[in-house]
């Protein structure tokens, strides 16, 4: 059976537009579907004892445990077949906690390594479903940052096979809303039938 793995970044609980939109997408899969909430267990942010256990021999306990825990997400995404990420634009860039879950990802010789040619990802086989919900408009605009961000970090790993769902103008009033989230709906069903 497929696994299928969920990211959710969202900070707005009940009434996040992403967890609905992966929620509808993944109940509608037979597949074994992991839910990481990186905001109801949020990773420490990656900062100096981080960067120490990952890139040399860990040298304490706190060391360790944030080398395990890298390890463990890194497991956790391998076996994955399917990567479902939430992707809300928050002041323009992802969420913070969705950051932090990116920084544990990226190991050089592990998930990454950089060769004569430039860098070559070490994630392979997997796709990716992204989730892209803002308040405005930036759909192939200037400000389509998370977009670009969000397709360059799993480029850079390996994840070539993304594709981008957007649910744009959730800000703009409730006809906008309902026109959106239908829409992504109907990008969710053609990714579904085509799986
Ligand atoms: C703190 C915060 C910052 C936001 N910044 C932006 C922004 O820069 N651009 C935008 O278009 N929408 C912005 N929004 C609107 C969100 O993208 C929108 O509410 C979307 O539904 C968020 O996804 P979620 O509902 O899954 O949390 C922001 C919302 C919040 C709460």
């Amino acid at each position: 059976m497929r696994n299928i793995l969920v990211l959710k970044s969202s900070i707005l609980g009940e009434n996040s537009q992403s967890n609905a939109l992966s929620d509808y997408f993944t109940k509608q899969l037979t597949a074994n579907v992991t839910i990481r909430d990186l905001t109801k267990e949020p990773l420490p942010y990656f900062e100096s004892n981080a960067i120490a256990a990952t890139r040399a021999e860990p040298q304490t306990d706190e060391q360790r445990e944030l080398l395990d825990l890298s390890n463990k997400l890194i497991d956790e995404l391998k076996t994955t077949d399917l990567l479902v990420v939430n992707a809300p634009m928050y002041n323009f860039g992802v969420p913070a906690q969705l950051k932090s879950y990116f920084d544990y990802l990226a190991r050089a010789g592990i998930t990454f390594r950089y060769t004569s040619q430039g860098p070559e990802g070490l994630v392979k086989g997997k796709k990716a479903v992204v989730i892209l919900t803002t308040g405005g408009l930036h759909k192939d605009r200037a400000t389509d940052l998370v977009k670009c961000y969000v397709s360059t970090f799993l480029g850079f790993i390996g994840i070539v096979d993304v594709e981008f769902v957007y649910a744009e103008a959730l800000g703009m009033g409730t006809d906008a809303v309902e026109k959106s989230i239908n829409s992504a709906k109907l990008q969710l069903d053609r990714i579904i039938a085509e799986l």
